[in-house]
């Protein structure tokens, strides 16, 4: 007995060093167990327990069927993928999503040359206050605002990026041990700073129209909510932008029920004209608006936003301190310039194009398939034809050399598994976008039935 079981192990031990070192590469498919039995001369359930083995460790995926793949990346040890790192350095990168327009750095540099003289450089190379300096704090009022909503300059804090942003605004408001309603379906690394703060994620119910008013209260009435983390408009990953009737209605819930809201506004840039009444217009003494200039300008020299109701400013800042997540004062002097001589508008109104032109791509390569997008979003939520799951589709995929990421990051309720990922449109160039989903489409009909209507 103790013979087979270290058999089965050490098999397994050699598949694992395989996987290790690149001879067997993500997505590839191993052989039907059947066959890998005979090739090794060990008995059929020998070789089951070899899989078995292997998925328990996280290495592969498999199903009944439709073989066992050599997972994308290993699993983390909740048994999930990290999402921002993982594959970076697959050829096709439908997983991060920072936009670049073209001609971005030759637009970007005129801005950030007087910084480079001694006497300017001197002053950006110093420390950055948590609320900036005066012409950064006036310079992120004029960017944020709608038709409906003027920030007041005194009200911003900065950070590194939007990121540490939500961390810090979550960090202030809720207590290890607290609860946090969500959507459904929400920004994979709000899950992670929520496991880090110690604070328990809350999936709340949302239909066609977002988060559910109703959904919110029950909760809150089961165990008291800390906070909502919110994305009303063009909500990562499923695009939805909530109606005006719907902010109305959440916005009473929280007022009645005096619960802090973290509106999270980083893709809301997309929106033209801009979405007019965020939630800060309507729960203006309890929201705290997340914003920042990773999606805008770029990712590599980026500040995050905040904005925060007026009783919390000293709460949030010392949150922001302790947390280490001020922005960087060079950051913020390259943002003030990038702000006053028109680069960051010429930047978005690119990027409103860009993404436009993209999900023109998404409608005519996955055309027949069930994919939920906005014309104006960066990514779309691809529904997949049976039997494909998130995870062997995604394994599939990796061994085409595109790196996307699976439905299940996305939910707060392990229960939950949707069959489905999640396309970021953002960060490859377009030829490589439109060959990749392309090859895609054909790897879902391949497993499929066929297509259904769109
Ligand atoms: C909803 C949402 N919030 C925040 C962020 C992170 O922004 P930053 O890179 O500025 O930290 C992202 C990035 O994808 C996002 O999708």
């Amino acid at each position: 007995m103790g013979e087979l079981v270290n058999d089965y192990r050490r098999i397994a031990d050699r598949l694992a060093d395989d996987i290790a070192e690149g001879r067997l590469r993500p997505g590839e498919r191993l052989p039907p167990q059947r066959a890998f039995a005979r090739r090794h001369g060990i008995a059929g359930s020998t070789a089951g327990r070899v899989y078995a083995e292997l998925v328990r460790r996280g290495l592969v995926v498999g199903e009944v069927g439709r073989g066992t793949f050599v997972r994308a990346s290993p699993a983390g040890p909740g048994g999930e993928r990290g999402i921002v790192e993982s594959a970076t350095s697959a050829p096709v990168n439908l997983e991060l999503n920072y936009p670049s327009a073209p001609g971005q750095s030759e637009l970007l540099a005129p801005g950030l040359a007087p910084l480079l003289r001694p006497d300017v450089l001197t002053e950006a190379l110093r420390p950055a206050a948590v609320a900036g300096t005066p012409a950064a704090r006036e310079a992120a009022a004029g960017l944020l605002a709608t038709p409906g909503w003027r920030p007041a300059p005194e009200r911003f804090l900065f950070t590194g990026n939007a990121r540490q942003a939500i961390a810090a605004a979550l960090a202030s408001l809720v207590r290890p041990g607290g609860r946090v309603g969500v959507e459904a379906l929400t920004y994979p690394v709000v899950k992670e700073i929520a496991a880090r703060l110690g604070i328990t994620l809350v999936p709340l119910a949302t239909d066609e129209g977002g988060m559910c008013p109703g959904a919110v209260a029950a909760a809150h009435r089961a165990a008291p909510l800390s906070a909502l983390y919110v994305q009303p408009t063009l909500h990562n990953p499923t695009s939805l932008t909530m109606s005006g009737d719907r902010r109305h209605r959440l916005a009473r819930t929280v007022e009645e029920l005096n619960l802090p809201v973290v509106e999270d506004r980083i893709w809301s840039f997309l929106a033209d004209p801009p979405d007019a009444e965020p939630l800060a217009a309507l729960a203006p003494g309890l929201t705290h608006v997340v914003d920042g200039l990773s999606k805008r300008v770029a990712p590599g020299l980026t500040v995050g936003l905040l904005v925060v109701p007026p009783h919390r400013t000293d709460e949030v800042a010392a949150a922001v301190r302790s947390g280490g997540w001020s922005a960087g004062r060079f950051a913020v002097e390259a943002a003030v310039r990038w702000l006053a001589d028109g680069t960051v508008d010429r930047l978005v109104a690119a990027k409103r194009a860009d993404a436009e032109g993209r999900q023109r791509i998404v409608a005519e390569e996955l055309r027949g398939f069930r994919v939920r997008s906005d014309p104006r979003a960066y990514y779309a939520w691809w529904e997949l034809p049976a039997p494909w799951r998130a995870d062997t589709f995604t394994a599939a995929a990796a061994a085409h050399g595109i790196a996307l990421t699976p439905g299940p990051a996305f939910v707060v309720d392990p229960h939950r598994t949707p069959d489905a990922v999640r396309l970021g449109l953002a960060s490859a160039p377009v030829p490589d976008l439109r060959r990749a989903l392309r090859t895609l489409a054909d790897v879902a009909a391949r497993g499929a039935a066929g297509r259904s209507g769109r």
